[in-house]
């Protein structure tokens, strides 16, 4: 007979129970049944296993769990996160893709890519300047090919859509099917020459994107971008701690519009709130902080025009340009410095 149990760690545990003879007392079949054999935890009682007396739910399972594995043709992964919206996640996003391509410690030109999983507000077409470039075309396997603009491959479901102002008004369902077709069917390598890093735009908050990614993809780090003020930070905490649950490892936090810089005066204006605030809560959570970006018209500019700060030469968009090389340098650093575990690929 075969029974279903939990052990004491609450793991399911399927055991092949031996028959009993009608006639057989209970209490000697528990003593004639090898303790060692017995996976660690279970404990019987008159020979039949004891259940734990407040299991957690389970839905019933097909098979097990989905392995986490690598995406065919992409090296590692980092994804750009935050716990709220209009932080400038996306904006970070396009230009952390770009300073990596200007930051690589590689000894040649690296190759990029930057995916946008933002299913109901896809920015990277508009701010790589990839707004109505066409669909992308499909490799002889069948996949997507990546829309190439300012040296970097670039996926979004903005290139599949329709233009115009219809929103995307779909159920849960079918935005796994569209973050799996993200995930795995892009044609990445471009004639065998893998991506070295795929910057990935995530939507906002901790929801079925952020988890699915999780289960689903080995991610080697993730930047949480966040604002100043208390909301914010109070969100940047929760992305943190889901990110945790989902085995993300976080490189840092990336404090956004930390401050404004006037044409008038030198001093920096903290509009949303204290910078030091900001640190000292990170140092609380154990994480780095990996810059500061200043609130610059040249972002706003620049992402309205699909050319971001990272390209830009104007001076206005240097102090940004310096703390994003930073940024680039210090997730390389991390890259380098990931174990090379060997993950199935998907894709
Ligand atoms: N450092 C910055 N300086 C000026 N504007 C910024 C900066 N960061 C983001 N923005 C602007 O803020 C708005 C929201 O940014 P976005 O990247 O779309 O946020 P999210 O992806 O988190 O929703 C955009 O208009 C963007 O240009
Ligand atoms: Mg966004």
């Amino acid at each position: 007979m075969l029974t279903l149990i939990y052990a004491a760690d609450r793991r399911l545990v399927t055991l092949l129970q031996p028959q009993r003879s009608a006639n057989e007392p209970l209490s000697r079949q528990a003593a004639t049944r090898s303790p060692q054999k017995l996976p660690k935890g279970i404990r019987f009682a008159h020979g039949i296993p004891v259940r734990d007396p407040n299991p957690a739910p389970s839905l019933p399972r097909r098979g097990g769990p989905p392995q986490r594995a690598r995406i065919r043709g992409v090296k590692q992964i980092v994804v750009v996160a935050s716990g709220k919206g209009g932080v400038g996640k996306s904006t970070v996003a396009a230009n952390l893709a770009l300073a990596l391509a200007h930051t690589s410690p590689l000894g040649r030109a690296p190759r990029v890519g930057l995916l946008d999983l933002d299913i109901f507000g896809p920015s990277v077409p508009k701010l790589m300047g990839l707004e109505g470039a066409g669909e992308p075309a499909l490799s002889d396997r069948n996949k997507l090919l990546p829309m190439q603009n300012h040296g970097v491959a670039t996926m979004s479901i903005g290139y599949l859509l329709p233009a115009g102002d219809t929103p995307v008004a779909w159920r849960g369902l079918m935005v796994q099917k569209a973050v799996q077709q993200l995930l795995f069917d892009v044609e990445w390598a471009e004639g065998g020459d893998e991506l070295d890093v795929l910057v990935i735009d995530m939507p906002p908050g901790t929801g079925d994107v952020q988890l699915s990614l999780g289960q689903l993809v080995v991610v080697d780090g993730a930047v949480i971008v966040s604002t100043p003020q208390d909301v914010a930070l109070i969100d940047a905490r929760k992305g943190v701690v889901m990110f945790n649950k989902v085995n993300v490892p976080i490189i840092g936090l990336l404090l956004n519009m930390s401050h404004f810089i006037c044409g008038s005066c030198d001093a920096p204006h903290e509009l949303f709130g204290s910078a030091d605030k900001f640190v000292r809560a990170a140092h609380e959570l154990g994480l780095d902080v990996l810059g500061k970006v200043p609130l610059v018209t040249s972002v706003s500019d620049g992402g309205d025009a699909g050319r971001p700060v990272m390209v830009q030469s104007e001076a206005t968009g240097e102090p940004v340009r310096e703390v994003m090389r930073g940024v680039g340098e210090k997730v390389w650093k991390w890259l380098l410095a990931r174990p090379h575990e060997n993950h199935g690929v998907r894709g």
